[in-house]
């Protein structure tokens, strides 16, 4: 399925989306047509008229809850989740809340493009998929039904060091020439890690993305109080248990005795606070971009571009490891003032809306990732339902964009909000 059926040019139900403004018709005749998500919605109204409605809500606020239905409790509590007392995901959604966007009129808005570029990849919208661990626990498909749904609408995918298929398989069904970023959990043994960083290149990632905030697990009651940890089930392990570097210092092959193999993994990828000065080490062996995720403060930004670091992800894990932490959004501005000139910023945490992703450019990201909407996506229907959810955001990106007044992600600024306490 492509998202660019449909007519393109026209919103809700054929309605004429050329300006009819002088000069907007002047400068929409200039623009490229976009790839047209928002046609999304023409579709859903006219699959209205054979009575045929949405796989599911295209409210993407209202997933979590629904999602609740389609997961095991231990699963659910794992993605749903976040750190104590989940303070930090609540200021999260709260710090959107407090920026509202100005609409503008009559600047020829309805040919729009969406397109941009991050670190030297063309992609068609400013979003990309974070990197979501253990997928396995949330849909038997897994990052294969997410590599499937990320190449349909041509967006990047972010793999997690923690996905439960391996690196090769996950390239396979992204397919060539799909944009597709790897993201580390920096084992401590230098071997291992090498050997990853030189799958993930061999597979086509392009560029390498470091968690820098999950160097031992948060606490976090509701996996606690089901005693649930996917990876000491052996779960959200395929990559290493695949690696021949890792296998190497296994007396036995995690097939045959699995607990060895999830005790010598476990510690190896947590546990392990590494340092800045232990950056050469990953430019030494990745020749692509590199990008540290989970940057909260701004003089951890301006480190991360001492060490030429190529960008970074404004993150709090989505409100997973720091309870009580600053909002991510709020963590932005200043980030973007200190650094915004040196690296390229992206930011996730939150993303729920396309409303959302505009608020976050306008502070000055690059682009947005999200993680919990496409995993509850993936969870009511497998790569369908991530599609679904893609499409959705996507549209309403599209579309919200559009109603503002804006023709692409260039045009926002801190301007197009009016920001509040
Ligand atoms: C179930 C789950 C698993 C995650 N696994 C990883 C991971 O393996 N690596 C990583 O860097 N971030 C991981 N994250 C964090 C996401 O990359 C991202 O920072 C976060 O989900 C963004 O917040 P949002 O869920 O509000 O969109 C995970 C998040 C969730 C919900």
């Amino acid at each position: 399925m492509s998202e660019a059926s449909g007519t393109p040019g026209a919103d809700a139900a054929g309605a004429e989306t050329e300006s009819t403004g002088a000069t907007g018709a002047a400068d929409a005749a200039e623009a490229p047509p976009g790839p047209g998500f928002g046609n999304y919605q023409n579709d859903i109204y006219l699959n209205g008229l054979d009575d045929r409605l949405p796989p599911f809500t295209t409210d993407l606020t209202l997933l979590g809850s629904s999602a609740r239905e389609h997961l095991d409790p231990g699963a659910f509590g794992y993605v749903a989740g976040a750190a104590g007392s989940g303070a930090t995901h609540r200021a999260n959604r709260a710090a959107f809340e407090r920026h509202r966007l100005v609409p503008r009129m009559l600047r020829g808005p309805g040919r729009r493009d969406l397109s941009t570029t991050v670190l030297g990849t063309r992609i068609p919208a400013p979003v990309m998929l974070a990197p979501v661990g253990v997928q396995s626990i949330i849909h038997p498909d897994g990052e294969l039904a997410t590599a499937r749904a990320a190449a349909s609408v041509g967006i990047p995918m972010v793999l997690s060091t923690a996905s439960s298929h391996t690196i090769e398989q996950v390239a396979e069904a992204h397919g060539a020439g799909n944009p597709r970023w790897f993201q580390l959990y920096w084992p401590n043994d230098d071997d291992v890690c090498v050997s990853i960083l030189d799958r993930a290149r061999k597979a086509g990632f392009t560029t390498l993305v470091v968690t820098l905030d999950t160097w031992t697990l948060a606490w976090r009651p509701q996996d606690l109080d089901q005693s649930y940890l996917p990876f000491i089930r052996g779960i959200g392990t395929a990559i290493p248990f695949s690696d021949p570097a890792f296998r190497a210092g296994l007396e036995k092959s995690p097939e045959d005795e699995l607990i060895p193999a999830v005790l010598r993994w476990v510690p190896m990828f947590t546990g392990t606070d590494h340092s800045w000065d232990q950056l050469p080490f990953l430019r030494e062996h990745w020749d692509g971009p590199i990008v540290l995720k989970g940057v909260l403060h701004p003089d951890d930004a301006r480190r991360a571009a001492d060490a030429s670091m190529d960008g970074i992800v404004v993150s709090n894990h989505g409100g997973r490891q720091v309870d009580g932490a600053i909002a991510a959004l709020d963590a932005l501005p200043p980030i973007v003032e200190a650094v915004g000139d040196r690296l390229e910023v992206l930011f996730d945490s939150g993303v729920r809306t396309g409303s959302d992703v505009l608020k976050a450019l306008a502070l000055g990201a690059r682009s947005v990732l999200v993680g919990r909407p496409f995993a509850y996506g993936l969870a009511h229907g497998g790569e369908e339902g991530v599609l679904h959810v893609l499409r959705s955001l996507l549209a309403d990106l599209d579309l919200t964009l559009g109603l503002s007044g804006h023709r692409s992600p260039a045009d926002l600024s801190p301007d197009s909000l009016q920001s509040g306490t």
